[in-house]
């Protein structure tokens, strides 16, 4: 049987998501009882990282540990991958060793790498281009508080980043018409709006209000993105009407949700009045990696 990674949104198909909703949504209930699970029971999995993480991290070992595996965490520069050894190598070592690799790095290509010569499943835990464990999520997130996505609509404002790049291309597998407020210059990838098979879900604008009145779900995310530190101050200063405050929620619906794949830069991408509003679920947001990454481990791993 051919193993499967997790590398893009793009790996599962519909079915296989919302099979992946239905686990999540039991090891969410399951936790509550103490429930162990013994599905990765005499496994070790790799946690290669190679930016800081607080939530990617932390859900993806407690995780591995509560389905009765072994987490071992791998810091980027600590490893001989960062004196230049190939991943081809790495790779090929660390299967002797583990049983899975969760993977935070740079480049896509590098995690395609990984997959290609790791024998066992890879999970993509953000690359400069995608965050597919992030919108694996945040739909589930959006699932269990809205109970269906008919008719729904999803708002991004900011930086069509990363994270944005993945929850297209979710919204395009789960039918969910998904609109997108940046500015002049600062487009969505056309490489995410090539692989779209709807491309009819989508609508951009650069009007930061334009998308607001209809919107189910109003999501954003740092304007400085992990890697592009040295033009905060430039970002900053275009992405400054985008900034989802009061005044620009003034026209949104009653029961919008406003989510955040944190960590956040208040005062920046959002206010605090928001953040910490009564239509902000962005603690249920983060919670819910766990019990997704869960979901994601039984599945890949054939439980
Ligand atoms: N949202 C997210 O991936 O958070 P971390 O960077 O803390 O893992």
């Amino acid at each position: 049987k051919m193993k499967r990674d997790f590398l893009e949104v793009t790996d599962l198909t519909r079915e296989e998501v919302w099979r992946i909703f239905d686990r999540a949504k039991y090891f969410k209930q399951e936790r509550s009882r103490h429930r162990q699970e013994e599905i990765l029971a005499g496994k070790h999995l790799g946690l290669l990282f190679s930016k800081p993480s607080t939530r990617t991290r932390v859900s993806f070992e407690v995780a591995i540990l509560e389905l009765g595996g072994t987490p071992i965490y791998l810091a980027g520069q600590s490893t001989q991958v960062s004196r230049g050894e190939t991943i081809k190598d790495t790779a090929r070592v660390l299967s002797r060793y583990l049983s899975g690799l969760v993977v935070r790095t740079f480049k896509q290509e590098e995690v395609k790498e990984y997959g290609r010569w790791f024998a066992f499943p890879v999970i993509n835990a953000l690359t400069d281009t995608s965050h597919p464990c992030q919108a694996l999520s945040d739909y589930f997130t959006i699932l269990e508080k809205k109970k269906t996505f008919d008719g729904l609509c999803l708002t991004y404002i900011g930086d069509p980043n990363n994270v944005c790049n993945s929850l297209v291309l979710m919204a395009d597998l789960l039918g969910v018409s998904i609109r997108i407020s940046s500015p002049p210059g600062y487009p969505l990838s056309p490489l995410v709006r090539q692989q779209m098979r709807n491309p009819q879900l989508l609508k951009v604008s650069t009007d930061p209000a334009a998308f607001i009145a209809d919107a189910d779900v109003i999501y954003t995310d740092t304007w400085v993105s992990m890697g592009s530190e040295s033009k905060e101050k430039e970002r900053i200063a275009v992405f400054r009407e985008y900034q989802v405050n009061e005044n620009l929620l003034s026209r949104a619906k009653k029961d919008f949700l406003f989510m955040h794949c944190l960590p956040a830069h208040r005062g920046q991408e959002v206010t605090d009045t928001v953040i910490d509003g009564e239509n902000s679920v962005v603690i249920d947001q983060a919670e819910n990696r766990l019990h997704c990454q869960k979901a994601l481990l039984e599945f890949l791993h054939g439980g």
